[in-house]
């Protein structure tokens, strides 16, 4: 089957990888791809949500799937779009569709959600502007950090960790009478603050039955030590020694099949991915917040630990066949180290000539593109996150070692990278 992968990060470039190592996968497209991506498909200079040029190019190359990697498209309807569209309705389109999105597209969509069902999550309410001194009276009555969200996207830095709550009651105005976040803001859900350990699940689910994946843990803050501010993920390692059998008959339990069977009962049409971003504290889980897609970098990690073929999943997960499937995992350790242009998170310079990319083969170590561009015969950055180096190894502190020593053999002005991906894990595999 012809397959057209939409986005252009180090996801869609793992993505990518994994399709095209597929036999039931003819051709593969990439839009817009990067220059990682070129090397598995072929790349359409298509914008993620330009929903027309998708459809014409769905017809010039004869797609039969497409697999949605960002957020963006599936908030904005592209599932809907096809499905609603006789021309287009034969294409299977793997992701939510817009309604169902909202678990992602907005916090107090998601929270209602997780409220009205049972689902373990923080405490919260959610304001508007017409409720402005409400909310700042609830403000003050909130124990520290309080945590403010933007309602809809905003590009990752809708969350607002307060320490006190003068500052929270600056942000809740600046938010919503101010419009910080735009649109975004308008809407604000104000809850409590979470402790413990973080982690990612991860289902592909037909809206009747799902599988899951291997479990991850990303790492956002710019600095070591998870130090600085947040990014888009730094790196990520999969497996947890946290994941313990019981904690994960937990999530099932708690958290993953009320959410599934729910999204059936109220009608929410899903054939996708669901990313759980979940707090664990003394082995209890909390969601922390529903993304309607998978992870990026955590996907450079998930997916390389996958080995069914994934676009037989996909095809089961679109013809709902998902409870046909069981689910095989390479038991290696996998972490992915991610290699920044300088000034990232802030503002960075695109264009820079990468050098080294094919000057050293590993075994077991793969480099996925994240912001990279051709330029002729040279491969030159196109983001803040450039590169993703993913290795195997038998434990955690093995697997960021050879990620480390790959990134060693590669340059571009300003790179920089964490040594220090998995760190509470590699301390723990020295011990042992
Ligand atoms: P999000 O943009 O929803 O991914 O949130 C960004 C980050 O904020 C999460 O990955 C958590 O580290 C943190 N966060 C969000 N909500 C909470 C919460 N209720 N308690 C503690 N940390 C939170
Ligand atoms: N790494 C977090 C995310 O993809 O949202």
């Amino acid at each position: 089957m012809n397959i057209l992968l939409i986005g252009a990060g180090g996801r869609e470039h793992t993505l990518a990888w994994k399709l095209k190592q597929s036999p039931l996968c003819s051709m593969l497209f990439i839009a817009p791809g990067n220059a990682g991506t070129a090397l598995c498909g072929t790349n359409l200079a298509i914008g993620v949500s330009d929903f027309d040029a998708i459809a014409n190019a769905c017809t010039e190359h004869a797609i039969d799937m497409i697999m949605v990697g960002p957020e963006e498209p599936l908030v904005k309807g592209i599932y809907d779009f096809f499905k609603n569209n006789p021309g287009l309705q034969h294409i299977k389109v793997i992701g939510p569709s817009k309604e169902a999105a909202q678990l992602e597209g907005s916090k107090a969509f998601a929270k209602a959600f997780m409220k009205r069902h049972r689902i373990p999550t923080a405490a919260y309410e959610e304001f508007t502007a017409d409720k402005y001194l409400e909310g700042v009276e609830y403000i003050k009555k909130q124990s520290l950090p309080i945590v403010l969200k933007a309602d809809g996207l905003a590009a990752g830095k809708g969350v607002l960790i307060c320490q006190n709550h003068l500052e929270a009651a600056a942000e809740f105005e600046l938010m919503l009478l101010r419009s910080k976040f735009g649109e975004a803001g308008k809407r604000v859900v104000i809850e409590e603050f979470l402790k413990g350990i973080e982690l990612s699940i991860f289902v592909l689910t037909d809206g009747e039955h799902y599988v899951l994946l291997p479990e991850a843990k990303d790492y956002k803050r710019v600095g070591e030590a998870d130090a600085g501010l947040n990014t888009g993920g730094r790196g990520a390692v999969s497996t947890l020694p946290l994941v313990t059998p019981e904690l994960l008959q937990k999530v099932r339990e708690q958290i993953i099949e009320p959410t599934i069977a729910w999204l059936k009962k109220d009608k929410l049409v899903y054939k996708g991915f669901i990313f759980f971003g979940l707090m664990t504290d003394n082995g209890e889980p909390k969601v922390i917040e529903y993304n309607c897609r998978m992870g990026d970098p955590e996907t450079e990690v998930v997916i390389p630990r996958i080995k069914n073929d994934l676009v037989e999943l996909l095809m089961a997960t679109a013809d709902q066949r998902l409870h046909e499937i069981s689910i095989e995992t390479d038991e290696r350790a996998v972490a992915t180290v991610v290699a920044v242009s300088g000034g990232y998170p802030g503002d960075y310079v695109k264009g820079k000539v990468i050098l080294g990319l094919d000057d050293l083969v590993l075994e077991d170590c793969i480099i996925f593109h994240s912001g990279t561009k051709k330029d002729g015969d040279e491969i030159i950055t196109n983001g803040g996150r450039v590169l993703a180096v993913t290795s195997y190894g038998a434990n955690i502190a093995e697997a960021v070692e050879q990620s480390n020593y790959m990134l060693e053999q590669l340059h571009f002005e300003e790179m920089y990278y964490r040594s220090d991906i998995g760190f509470e894990f590699t301390l723990q595999d020295n011990r042992t």
